[in-house]
């Protein structure tokens, strides 16, 4: 298999040179904007772009409100914050993420529960979920869902959509309504995802994208908060500018802010890269359909959209037919100068997660023991 698809992935991209796994791709107005933004002078925190770079992803998602950030770790910080997440709190969330998600529950004082993913997505499970929630927690007087065993309080649902594909987010969020637990999305990899024809990032109160250099499109680095409504826009945008009154000349800040904000000039950035992203999103769909039929009649089995979905096939994913197999992968490929990797180890083997409170874990460990990411660049150097 590896020599095979060594071949086929060097076929497709056309070159002899070292394949990337994810590189960014800038051939449209980003120098322009970019220069633009540095002869206005505003580079910083003010300036047109950023504005310009919410409201293109605001049409683009269907979100109410988008607040651009540094990073998709800080709009995730922001949107569980948002969400009433604070010290001491449970905050569920898959153990088959990167750990971003984890440490955006920690930065609060939360901590991390872990809940199996399922296999039609990749992402958090809403059998599962209920499931646990069924055995470890309760609904208090108050209306707070707890766990029995320790009275913490669960305060919030983090589904994230894994290489782009969106999770099975009607059911999690009827899960999350009966539990009284507030739902929000990591959706740090699925722009140009949509769930049944709504875009990931907009079924839940908050959610966060990342725009790093590895996502479909890119702002050197960056994030935005996604917001339902309007006001927690309003306030989203407060909190990530330093909580600072406006006043032509006064500083004055009501309440203890973060510094979030995304510069102008990686907000220009943004806006270039929002001119191609739909161009993105079809390439990258074709990509996913010529490894879809490359591996079809093989013992790999190459993953796709959930049915519901159309998914951005940001990272592509294979599931080798056992571990051997996919050490095997891993060690051909990159031995010769095609990127793959496997997995994130999952969060509760790293040492700051290993004794969260988790339910069954075994679809994670499978897919743990089975993936293989795959080259995924949609435009870079002969691809089509
Ligand atoms: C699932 C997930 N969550 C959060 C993040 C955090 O985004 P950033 O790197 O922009 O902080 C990323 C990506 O890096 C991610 O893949």
């Amino acid at each position: 298999m590896s020599s095979k698809l060594i071949e086929f992935i060097r076929d497709m991209y056309s070159t002899t040179e070292f394949i990337p796994l994810h590189a960014p791709s800038f051939s449209g107005n980003e120098r322009k904007y970019v220069v633009d933004a540095i002869e206005s002078t505003y580079v910083s925190s003010v300036g047109k772009y950023v504005n310009e770079f919410e409201r293109r992803i605001e049409a683009y998602t269907g979100a109410e409100r988008a607040v651009a950030t540094v990073n998709g770790t800080a709009a995730l910080h922001t949107a569980l914050y948002l969400a009433g997440v604070t010290r001491n709190d449970l905050v569920i969330t898959q153990a088959l993420t990167f750990v971003a998600t984890c440490n955006a529950i920690a930065q609060l004082g939360a901590k991390p529960v872990f809940v199996d993913v399922s296999k039609v997505s990749l992402g958090l499970c809403p059998t599962a979920l209920q499931e646990f929630l069924t055995e470890y927690a309760s609904v208090d007087k108050e209306g707070a869902c707890r766990l029995v065993a320790t009275n913490e309080r669960i305060r919030a649902v983090v589904p994230m959509h894994t290489f782009g594909h969106p999770v099975q987010i009607d059911e999690l969020l009827d899960v999350c309504k009966r539990w009284s637990i507030e739902l929000v999305e990591d959706a740090a990899e699925s722009l140009g995802s949509f769930y049944k024809g709504r875009h990931t990032g907009t079924h839940g109160r908050f959610s966060a994208l990342s725009f790093n250099g590895n996502k479909i499109i890119t702002t050197g680095g960056g994030g935005m908060v996604l917001c339902r409504k309007d006001a927690d826009g309003k306030r989203a945008k407060h909190i990530t500018t330093t909580a600072k009154v406006p006043h032509e000349f006064e500083y004055f800040h009501d309440e203890q802010g973060f510094n979030y904000r995304l510069p102008n000039i990686n907000s220009a950035l943004g806006c270039a890269q929002m001119e191609s992203l739909e161009r993105y999103v079809e390439k990258k769909r074709v990509l996913a359909a010529k490894y879809e039929a490359f591996f079809s009649g093989t013992d790999f089995h190459f993953f796709v959209e959930p049915d519901y979905a159309k998914s951005n096939y940001w990272l592509n994913a294979v599931l080798t037919p056992d571990k051997d197999a996919r050490d095997n992968l891993l060690k051909e490929t990159n031995g010769q100068g095609v990127m793959t990797r496997p997995v994130w180890t999952l969060m509760h083997r790293l040492p700051m997660f290993c004794s969260s409170v988790r339910g069954d874990l075994s679809i994670s460990e499978w897919a743990e023991a089975h993936i293989v990411n795959i080259p995924s660049s949609p435009v870079w150097e002969g691809l089509l």
